[in-house]
């Protein structure tokens, strides 16, 4: 399709979508998510001359996934997102079944895109190329088309450029697999981002120890930080283990030190970056303020992606909100930006309380978009519990040092788990949109990413102990960004 007849198509979309439009209790509203369509990985983030860039994998035709085009949002403060038509549409021969997945650097004053061309065959067989996109304002791209071609050893599971400078040369990585069947990180180098020169397999199965590590490796991302150097990456295929893994695809990171220039990176274990449910494909960027940002992909191609309930409104997922990371004893800790305070109404809620083999509530903690706190002091509780909107439980038992967030299928409202391991329990702080929670334990040591459907009229949070704690309890309703 040519890119005129694409933006028609376009438009036709999003009219008929607005004359549909009804009360829809599960739209997000401080998260970034389509009009209408299907949302996945965030791509391209950047902070422009000042501006915040967001890019996302984007199917404007259908809650299915399809030829994606770049979908693209800015921002001044990360917390009012004003939505731009596509950056990058599916027009030409090596990207007529997708533009996928890539990202953004800044050169002499442009934005240049890498992403991944995708041609696919009716026997399953796929073609990728990697492409690049040049633009003077950020909005209009000139595409340069492909600028690395497939190499030698791998399949054409070979996608997800992510580019970056250091010491004066451009490096990309690539998401792959090898003809074996295993998952790896690609390094390429390049004076020009034009002509690219394989370097070879960053990370991957049977290296640095890794063994039976997955099929595929998407997503990867590769980055200094306090000091080290950061691996993320999404692999597909790794088999559930204790706690561990239990989602059909996993995001996680290596730390280490890479000897820069070379594929020579001794890392340590990989770590997951989200306990829950619902998070997959990060992608970080460096801001003007010198801090290192993450969006993910509120979603995941799992068994349930068919069964979420707002297909029959015409749109599925969402971003995360933006989290700050940073690195501490070789663990990164994830925080929620500072911005998002800015949503806090007026007039939050404060109490320090015990409770002591009971449940409380509280009206002022009920909502449905809303940000909770809550410090625990003195824990002589074995068992605490926090429900929310009679569809999500945070259970942390004492005696197991185990925290676990339960929320309820979206299939059949069965209730699944997910689960990690605390030497002690500190705090919590949750993040409410109409159908998300994101759950920062202990600081951001660890997180939990879910989405759930409860009814619009189930507002209230319960606490019960089992034994006593003492806890200072804060909470905020948030506002709409469209209304700040
Ligand atoms: C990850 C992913 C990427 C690909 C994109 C396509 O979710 O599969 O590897 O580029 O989605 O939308």
């Amino acid at each position: 399709m040519n890119t005129i007849n694409w933006f028609e198509r376009l438009n036709h979309t999003l009219e008929t979508y607005q004359k549909d439009k009804h009360i829809d209790p599960h739209r997000l509203q401080y998260h970034l998510m389509p009009a209408v369509g299907l949302l996945n990985d965030p791509n391209g983030l950047i902070q422009y001359k000042g501006t915040y860039h967001v890019f996302f994998q984007w199917n404007p035709f259908g809650t299915v996934h399809g030829a994606k085009c770049w979908g693209h949002c800015t921002s001044q403060d990360l917390i009012y997102w004003q939505e731009h038509p596509p950056s990058l549409v599916p027009s030409e021969w090596y990207e007529r079944d997708g533009c996928f997945s890539g990202s953004a650097v800044e050169v002499d004053g442009d934005m240049v895109l890498f992403y991944s061309g995708n041609v696919g065959h009716d026997n399953n067989i796929l073609e990728t190329y990697q492409c690049m996109a040049v633009s003077h304002n950020g909005f209009i791209f000139e595409k340069k088309g492909p600028v690395v071609l497939l190499p030698e050893g791998y399949t054409s599971h070979f996608r997800d450029p992510k580019v970056w400078k250091r010491d004066g040369v451009w490096y990309m990585v690539i998401g792959a697999q090898t003809f074996s069947q295993e998952g790896a990180v690609v390094l390429f180098a390049s004076s020009d981002l034009k002509e690219w020169e394989l370097k070879g397999t960053l990370a991957g199965n049977r290296i640095n120890g890794l063994i039976d590590f997955g099929y595929m490796w998407e997503c990867p991302d590769f980055f200094e930080l306090d000091g080290n150097d950061v691996l993320i990456v999404s692999p597909q295929g790794l088999e559930a283990k204790e706690s561990f893994y239990h989602n059909v695809f996993q995001s996680g990171y290596f730390v280490g030190k890479w000897n820069v220039g070379t594929t020579e990176f001794p890392h340590g274990e990989f770590i997951e970056l989200d306990r829950g449910f619902d998070f997959y494909a990060p992608q970080t960027f460096h801001d003007q303020l010198g801090r290192r940002i993450m969006l993910g992909w509120m979603g995941m191609t799992d068994e349930q992606e068919t069964h979420q309930p707002t297909i029959e409104k015409g749109w599925v997922h969402a971003l995360t909100i933006p989290r700050e990371i940073e690195l501490k004893n070789n663990r990164i800790i994830q925080k929620p930006v500072q911005e998002l305070q800015k949503l806090r109404e007026e007039n939050g809620f404060q109490c320090r309380t015990s409770i002591e083999d009971e449940t409380k509530t509280w009206p002022e903690l009920a909502g449905t978009v809303s940000e909770i706190k809550a410090c625990f002091h003195e824990n002589q509780a074995d068992t605490i519990k926090i429900e929310i909107r009679k569809n999500l439980s945070i259970v942390y038992i004492q005696h197991m040092k185990r925290l676990t967030l339960e929320r309820k299928r979206f299939i059949d409202g069965k209730i699944e788990s997910r689960s990690c391991f605390l030497d002690k329990l500190e705090d919590l702080h949750i993040f409410l949109d109409t159908s998300s929670i994101e759950l920062f334990v202990n600081g951001g040591e660890e997180v939990f990413t879910a989405r759930f459907f409860a009814e619009a009229t189930d507002v209230d949070v319960f606490i019960t102990a089992d034994g006593r704690v003492d806890a200072t309890l804060e909470k905020w309703n948030l506002r709409n960004p469209k209304e700040l």
